[in-house]
């Protein structure tokens, strides 16, 4: 048998020295370290091994055969090893460590690829998470209109990308006015990358797909859909700021606040625009009238004044391919179904093919809402041939039961005097003829539709409970209901998370959505591979 040799093999020298060579300091064999390591970054929390080929049964369920004399002593021994290194690994990683083995071999042939994992396991360890840099830098949204803290992180999500210059300026001058101690690039003083380890529960994609803008926020039903599908958000607004706190601490970024006042230059190129715009009324009075010039008005003239107008001003400066446009069922008969010609009228002014339909949550989360999706794709990259539909389902695939929790705090049972003011309303309206009044939530059925005033009482989804008042749904069930991840943070109170969730969107239908939108825009990309759109660099500028 070969010469046994578990410490400094030539191997481990060479990979050593090199590190070495390369201004990296480690410690060898650190007893202290459970598995002993061969080398140790203990700060970095790396502990690197070099493992010979045949002690530590490389491919060994076919090399077990080869092994020919004492093969009962071999096979003990080398099995015991690989349990033994797979403890260590596991030990090690629950510790919080990060483990790199290689083969001798492998040091051998690929020294370099070898030395590069190691390099950018350093760097990756060398970064501080976001959560560090969030207390270092003060991210911490207290007020509406922190103007400073939305160019801040949402520099510090595109930095590196062509969309960072856009937030670039505010950011630098914020970190320098920080006591952020800043390793300045050596190459380009001006250029500050602060290398982040994300540890929010929704990162930005390392390898994005496509861009889009994410606008009336809320709390991020549309960027969870569409960060999901591949998606980087490159801009985001929502003025509420107990909604900005919500979304910082899920996507760690904090949307601007505003839109009347957000300058549509200051918006990043992207390829979907996502807005679920308040519904108001248009005063429609110029409409196809001539003005006093004896010109005729156009449709998005009449939107001036209104959060539409904000959606239009902001598709005809920046002409992103797509759009996603959510609002109420009732948009369409709206002022008489006035205010839906207008918004129509004002998107094909701006060369957008429109598609819309009203869809219902239920077929995705055990609610019923329905809301009506407007899809809009621009008429000269797409030429009216996408074949963009909205999802059919006809199963409901969840009962409320599916949601709920088993055990849940008493506080959320409605006193006597609430339950009796309930029932008492109700009773007035039904003797009037009228259908208003609570509603008990049917367990293997759907809800009514959640909506921001749930905080109020709770009416319009009750959940029955034996031998007590009902109760309301809490927080997390409500996140549920629209289909929320339960790793969704929810650091807000109740009453501002029952507004945040009740004004929020069934993401999974928005995703669902999203999916056919991003079909066809990927199909675009592939059509336009040679040529690049020419109005906007988009998917396929690579500069994300
Ligand atoms: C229907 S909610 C959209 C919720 C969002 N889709 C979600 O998933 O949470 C509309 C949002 O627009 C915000 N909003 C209303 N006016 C605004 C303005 N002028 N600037 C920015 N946000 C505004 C509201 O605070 C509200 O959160």
């Amino acid at each position: 048998m070969r010469a046994i040799k578990s410490k400094n093999t030539k191997m481990e020298v060479k990979l050593a020295k090199e590190l070495w060579r390369r201004g990296y300091r480690y410690r060898k064999n650190n007893k202290d370290v459970f598995g002993k390591p061969d080398l140790t970054f203990k700060k970095l929390k790396i502990a690197i091994f070099v493992d010979g080929e045949f002690f530590h049964g490389k491919d060994w369920s076919t090399q077990k055969y080869r092994i020919k004399s004492n093969r009962e002593f071999w096979w003990k021994k080398i099995e015991g090893n690989i349990a033994r290194d797979k403890k260590v690994n596991a030990q090690l990683r629950n510790n919080g460590w990060k483990v790199l083995r290689f083969w001798s071999k492998e040091i051998h042939k690929e020294f370099e690829i070898c030395l590069k994992k190691i390099e950018e396991e350093i760097k990756k360890s060398k970064m501080l998470k976001y959560s560090e840099v969030k207390e270092l830098l003060n991210i911490n949204v207290t007020k509406p209109e922190q103007t400073e803290l939305a160019y801040l992180t949402h520099y510090l999500q595109s930095q590196g990308n062509a969309s960072a210059n856009h937030f670039k300026e505010p950011a630098t001058e914020y970190i320098k006015d920080s006591d952020f101690d800043l390793q300045v690039n050596e190459k380009d003083p001006n250029q500050i990358t602060i290398p982040i380890k994300w540890d929010v529960p929704y990162p930005p994609p390392k390898k994005p797909k496509f861009k889009f803008i994410d606008l009336f926020a809320g709390i991020g039903g549309f960027r969870l859909a569409f960060q999901k599908l591949g998606g980087k958000c490159v801009f985001t607004s929502e003025w509420n700021h107990f909604a900005q706190k919500t979304y910082e601490a899920n996507f760690g970024e904090v949307p601007f606040g505003d839109i009347t006042k957000i300058d549509e230059e200051n918006v990043p190129d992207h390829d979907i625009l996502i807005a679920g715009f308040p519904c108001q009324p248009f005063s429609i009075a110029g409409v196809s009238k001539k003005n006093a010039l004896g010109r005729q008005h156009g449709f998005k003239d009449e939107t001036q004044g209104t959060l539409f107008f904000d959606i239009v001003r902001i598709l005809e400066k920046k002409k992103p391919k797509t759009f996603l446009l959510e609002n109420v069922k009732n948009l369409v008969s709206h002022d008489k179904g006035k205010t839906f010609i207008v918004i129509r009228e004002a998107l094909k002014e701006l060369g957008y093919n429109i598609h819309y339909k009203v869809l219902d949550g239920k077929y995705y989360v055990p609610q019923h809402r329905e809301r009506i999706l407007i899809v809009g794709f621009r008429e000269d990259l797409f030429k009216g041939k996408e074949e963009f539909e909205f999802p059919e389902k006809e199963e409901v695939p969840y009962v409320l039961e599916d949601i709920l929790k088993k055990e849940v705090e008493d506080k959320y049972t409605l006193s006597d005097k609430l339950w009796k003011y309930l029932q008492d309303y109700a009773a007035k309206h039904k003797a009037k003829g009228n259908g208003f009044g609570f509603g008990l939530a049917n367990m293997d059925g759907v809800t009514r539709t959640l909506s921001a005033r749930y905080y109020k009482d709770g009416s319009e989804i009750l959940i029955p409970q034996e031998g007590k008042n009902p109760r309301r749904l809490t927080p997390r069930e409500c996140a549920r209901l629209q289909g929320y991840p339960d790793n969704f943070l929810i650091p807000v109170s109740d009453n501002q998370a029952y507004k945040q969730f009740g004004n929020s969107v069934v993401s999974p239908l928005m995703e669902a959505v999203g999916e056919n939108i991003v079909i066809e825009i990927e199909k675009l990309n592939g059509r336009n591979s040679s040529e690049s759109d020419p109005v906007r660099s988009g998917v396929t500028d690579g500069l994300l």
